[in-house]
């Protein structure tokens, strides 16, 4: 059977680790390669973060690309208090013997995106400088990409880097309005959703407890964003993890609404808010399909298949 042709642009990130691990473990899914930008951290640490994991999945023949090292405007803040000051948990690993491509992650998704026209899976699972680069240098872009599925947002406004907006909208809203307005239809998994799709802290001990190597170096990584959830939230959840999971099993997706989605980007207060019209009734009419419920017994499945480790390429 063809794999699909994967392209993830991410901001690793502990959450992102555990996604690109889903994607790499897929039995459908080929990982062409990673685009990295700043958004938890910066990127040289985001880049480190892409190339370690890899190499620790013994992956190392993906390409990581390094992209946008800022937003397209205006600076926000990080999110090491959620990821630590490296963006994995400050652990302190050895560094990684790979170097990043020479091609910056924009051009690379379009060199893809040509090479693989009309099969392409893009899944981003950061701020999305990246993509909104590739669209203004190239706005043919989307009608070459099969899927692309989104990491963010908050669609009734229960936010999470502010009362009303999720990471990595608020990073950069510049670029999610030039790729929310460029793409006719995409895949939205936003940080509601994201709550609804928690996980108590024995389970995760209990999938860590049944991998290896890449199992443990997972449970290390995450060690400090778990302390951190369990203060807030006393559930962990992995917004990325759930987006990466919609993207490689669409039909374990079991509730969604086809809506219009923009974003905010005036004012202090609600600026990177994603904004619906929940007053509209539904017709099939909007850039977004938002995900609202998907099978969480799947999503365990990938989770535990994630750390088990991906099959040999
Ligand atoms: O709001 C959650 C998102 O912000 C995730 O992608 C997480 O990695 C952070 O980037
Ligand atoms: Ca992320």
């Amino acid at each position: 059977m063809e794999r699909m042709p994967v392209w993830i642009d991410t901001d690793p990130g502990v959450d992102d680790a555990l996604a690109i691990l889903m994607a790499l473990a897929s039995p459908r899914h080929r990982v062409l390669g990673l685009g990295v930008a700043a958004g938890n951290v910066g990127l040289v640490h985001t880049t480190r973060n892409a190339i370690k994991l890899l190499e620790v999945a013994g992956r190392s023949e993906v390409p990581v690309h390094a992209g946008c090292d800022r937003p397209l405007l205006h600076r926000g803040p990080d999110a090491a208090f959620v990821h630590g000051r490296d963006g994995f948990g400050d652990v302190g690993y050895a560094a990684p013997r790979g170097r990043p491509a020479n091609t910056h992650a924009a051009l690379a998704l379009l060199e893809l995106s040509q090479r693989h026209a009309g099969e392409l899976l893009v899944v981003t699972l950061g701020p999305l400088t990246n993509l909104a680069l590739a669209l203004r240098l190239d706005p043919g872009l989307p009608a070459r990409v099969a899927r692309l599925v989104v990491m963010g947002g908050a669609v009734t406004g229960r936010g999470n880097i502010t009362p009303s907006a999720e990471f990595n909208i608020a990073f950069d809203p510049e670029a999610a309005h030039i790729v929310f307005s460029a793409w006719p239809r995409f895949d939205l998994v936003d940080w509601e959703a994201t709550l609804r799709h928690g996980f108590g802290f024995d389970a995760f001990d209990r999938w860590v407890g049944e991998g290896g190597e890449l199992a443990r170096f997972y449970r290390d990584i995450s060690r400090a964003s778990r302390a951190f959830s369990a203060a807030r939230a006393g559930a962990w959840h992995s917004a990325d993890g759930l987006a990466m999971a919609v993207a490689l099993e669409p039909e374990a997706v079991l509730e969604s609404t086809v809506r219009q989605v923009e974003v905010e980007l005036g004012g202090q207060l609600y600026r990177g808010a994603t904004r619906v019209d929940w007053g509209r009734p539904e017709d099939g009419e909007g850039n977004a399909r938002i995900v609202q419920r998907f099978d969480q017994e799947r999503f365990v499945g990938w989770i535990r298949t994630a750390l088990a480790g991906p099959p040999s390429a």
